[in-house]
């Protein structure tokens, strides 16, 4: 078994264009799926994976960001003075034990694997650690980062997120090349950021969850320009192929919505909205209007 896995980095440093113009002033980590921003869901993911640091790779105008971890202390005593205990119990769920969260400025977008290697200094030499793209959340149970670390107890090595997706998508992701299938776990001979259409050696996607071995960082240490001129996380992955040293693939149980695009975010919507008790029944009944409204005007 190797060294347990307790920090996590979360690359947040993008613009969140596709989301302008709330992203004008909202970092797009703080959209929100019914009533939690996609920060939290990802904190939360990571939290039940025994993660206990939390390193937050920032840039400018993502202050909204950093505010949201402070303790509300005065929201925290009206809601107590008030009775309002339902409230206060979800607002104290967000608070996060002093020292546990770093921020670290990217000072330039070069991309995923830069952002990453932005967070060095803050990991020692020997240390694994989890990588959490807040774009990608997963409806899982258990959840998907606790199901990776607990197929990384059996393997060690590197472990990434996948999924199949269709072949005309391929080229959207980082992708598998694939050695050996064993059901939940592929190990990898390759991995290729967004490869050109039609050139793609499997359909296996990489999900933004990861738990990386040191040496990656090690191999960030290059700073090599990949796909779209930009240092990539993959090709840090993919050098650990090339050294000898394992990759794999897990095939997670779950639903991975794309909240990096809006078709994706509205999808999420949805199914966390029907998730949810007290929203439910009416939801349902909503979503079953809709769809006739759409089908008698056809
Ligand atoms: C990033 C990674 C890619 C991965 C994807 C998953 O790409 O570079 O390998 O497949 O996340 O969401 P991005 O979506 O940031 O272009």
């Amino acid at each position: 078994m190797g060294r347990k896995v307790t920090k996590a980095i979360f690359p947040v440093a993008g613009l969140g264009t596709r989301f302008l113009p709330t992203t004008k002033s909202i970092p797009k980590e703080m959209l929100s799926l019914v009533d939690k921003p996609l920060i939290q869901y990802a904190i939360d993911e990571a939290r039940a994976a025994g993660i206990k640091e939390f390193i937050f790779v920032t840039s400018r105008g993502k202050g909204a960001l950093e505010d949201y971890f402070d303790h509300a202390h005065e929201l925290e005593s009206s809601l107590k003075k008030s009775g309002k205990t339902e409230l206060l119990e979800i607002l104290r769920a967000t608070n996060m034990e002093s020292g546990a969260i770093a921020y670290i400025r990217q000072h330039k977008a070069l991309g995923l694997g830069h952002a990453v290697w932005c967070a060095r200094r803050l990991l020692s030499d020997d240390e694994p650690f989890a990588v959490v793209l807040t774009d990608d959340v997963i409806q899982g149970e258990p959840p998907c980062l606790q199901q990776m670390i607990e197929a990384y107890d059996e393997t060690g090595g590197s472990m990434v997120a996948t999924m199949e997706v269709a072949a005309d998508k391929a080229s959207s992701y980082g992708v598998l090349d694939i050695a050996e299938d064993m059901g939940a776990i592929v190990r990898a001979k390759g991995m290729v950021e967004k490869p050109a259409k039609g050139t793609q050696p499997s359909n296996l996607a990489v999900i933004g969850r990861y738990i990386l071995a040191p040496t990656v960082m090690t191999n960030l240490n290059k700073l090599k320009q990949g796909a779209g001129g930009e240092i990539q996380l993959t090709d840090a992955i993919a050098e650990e192929i090339e050294a000898g040293r394992d990759v794999f693939g897990l095939r997670f149980r779950g639903q991975r919505f794309d909240c990096g695009s809006k078709a994706g975010f509205l999808q999420a919507t949805v199914a966390f909205g029907l998730e949810r008790e007290e929203l439910k029944d009416e939801f349902v009944e909503y979503l079953h209007q809709v769809t006739a409204m759409r089908r008698a005007a056809e």
